[in-house]
């Protein structure tokens, strides 16, 4: 270990004591309705023969890839590959750019989020998103923006202020906010603010969160509190993070897909399995030198 490990382990144990950890139970064990809310508990997400456009320029081809439930999935490959694109797919995101068009199909639980009569609001609401860039509403408070979602979606809760202990304790962020719930989102640090993003996600209490590159913008140890609540999430969300680090990849993801593009070409899947498969025996050349470090 060196001494920034070290120093960030001993932050990390001192962020949550013991009391915290038994009141952090109780507070886990009230359950929260949430009215018109997602089903419980996580879904699979499926892509089958994924494609995407910008206007004629087709930049991801048949995408197939299962995100079991419960998982973490991780993708990773070089910039420009088609790894956004792909996750924008994922949530119905990517209708919302100009020129953009799609094909094949998204199956969240065996049901197509692109068949007739679905609503993109609704397949929203059970497929979360948390960005590169932290980005709360800088004006609201601390706990409005945990609720934001919520009250976009005129969502009933049987009970705001455990939901938004549980949503705060569940990113990690509850013991550094508990006494400054009604201060403004924007007076916190740039890794708090991302911890506040996934807090505001896991609000509505959805299937899926996909996360993308969620940790590039913040310090280590930000970093390391993410990772461990994407450890945390692990069998009750599923999970689908884009990343560049390699060693966050190993860390904290199940499954690896491995997506590349040749010059001019659209992005494709070349590999997809376990990730400690995919970091010591891939089947493809490719994929070993890019777990590697040797491009990319
Ligand atoms: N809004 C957009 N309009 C046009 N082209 C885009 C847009 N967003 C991304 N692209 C292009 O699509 C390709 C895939 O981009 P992206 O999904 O962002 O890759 P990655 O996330 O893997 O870096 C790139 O060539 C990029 O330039
Ligand atoms: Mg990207």
């Amino acid at each position: 270990m060196t001494d920034v490990d070290v120093a960030v382990e001993s932050d990390l144990e001192e962020n949550l004591t013991e009391a915290d950890l038994e009141k952090a139970e109780k507070v886990f064990a009230k359950k929260v309705e949430i009215i018109g809310g997602p089903p419980p508990g996580p879904a699979t997400l499926e892509a089958k023969d994924a494609c995407a456009w910008f206007g004629d320029r087709l930049v991801l081809e048949g995408v197939d890839l299962v995100m079991p439930k419960g998982q973490v999935t991780a993708l990773i490959g070089p910039s420009g590959c088609g790894k956004s694109t792909f996750l924008r797919l994922l949530n119905r995101m990517h209708e919302l750019i100009p020129g953009a068009a799609l094909d094949g199909e998204i199956l969240l639980d065996g049901d197509d989020i692109y068949a007739t009569g679905t609503r993109a609001q609704q397949v929203r609401m059970r497929i979360g998103m948390v960005f590169q860039k932290p980005n709360p509403f800088p004006a609201m408070t601390i706990r409005e923006n945990v609720l934001a979602a919520l009250k976009l979606a005129r969502l009933k809760c049987s009970d705001k202020d455990t939901l938004v202990e549980q949503s705060l304790i569940r990113a990690g962020l509850w013991k550094e906010v508990r006494d400054r719930l009604d201060s403004p989102g924007g007076a916190l640090s740039g890794g708090q603010q991302q911890r506040l993003c996934i807090a505001r996600s896991l609000a509505v209490h959805p299937n899926v969160l996909l996360m993308d590159e969620p940790c590039s913008a913040l310090d280590p140890t930000s970093t390391r509190r993410v990772e461990e609540t994407i450890d945390e999430l692990r069998g009750e969300v599923t999970v689908v993070i884009v990343t560049h680090n390699m060693q966050q990849a190993q860390r904290v993801s199940d499954l690896c897909a491995f997506f590349l593009a040749a010059e001019n070409q659209p992005g494709v899947v070349v590999e997809q399995g376990p990730t400690d498969v995919m970091f010591s025996t891939p089947t493809d050349s490719r994929t070993l030198d890019y777990v590697q470090g040797r491009f990319g």
